[in-house]
Formats: C-alpha cells, structure tokens, sequence
C-alpha cells in the first residue's frame, strides 16, 4: 500500500496510508488536509488542488497531460517546476514514498 506524504504550508509533514484513493486528491481530501480544496471534486475543472512534487519524484510521476498544463497556466501564470493538480497523479504502487507540497495558496 503506497504511502504519500504531504508537506503543509505551515511546515507540518503528513505520511499518509493511500488505501483504495484513486488519486492524490482523494487521498488528501479523506485525510480532510488543509489548504487543499479540490472544489470540483477531481473534473479537472477548479485548479484547487495544486501540489509541489519533491524534485527528487518529478521524473517518477508521470508527467502533467496539455489540459492539465494549460489550467495550471490560466489559474497562475506560468507552471513552475513540479507543479501538478493532484487529482490528476493516480496512486500507483510506484508511488510508495511519494512526496507533495501543498502551496501557500490555490491560486
Ligand atoms: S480537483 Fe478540481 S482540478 Fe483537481
């Protein structure tokens, strides 16, 4: 069972067991984490559920799709480096030990 840990604006580290979550989102929505809304439920629609990839993961996780990209873009400005809408990274066993950053703010 994967687990990922999620590193919080406020410094804090959260390991979490992944279970049956399909994606990254659905795991840190179960775990109720802050600052991580996800407000249209994983329809690639919200840009509310960013996360950081830790530099040392970015070439493990596959890689963000052009819609994916393009709605990081709109939202911010620009796609810095490792940053990913989480409901689009499905939890694979390949991702045991996986880690995130959870931004400041969504946007
Ligand atoms: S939850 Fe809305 S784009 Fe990911």
């Amino acid at each position: 069972m994967p687990q990922i840990t999620f590193l919080l604006p406020d410094g804090r580290a959260l390991p979490c067991e992944a279970g049956d979550a399909p994606t990254v989102m659905h795991l840190a929505i179960r775990h109720d984490l802050p600052g991580l809304p996800a407000e249209c439920g994983g329809q690639l629609a919200c840009a509310t559920c960013m996360v950081d990839v830790a530099e040392e993961w970015r070439g493990r996780v596959p890689a963000a799709g052009p819609d994916e990209h393009d709605m990081i873009e709109d939202t911010i400005g620009s796609v810095p480096e490792g940053r990913r809408l989480c409901c689009q990274i499905a939890v694979t066993p390949e991702l045991d030990g996986l880690v995130v950053r959870v931004p400041e703010r969504q946007g």
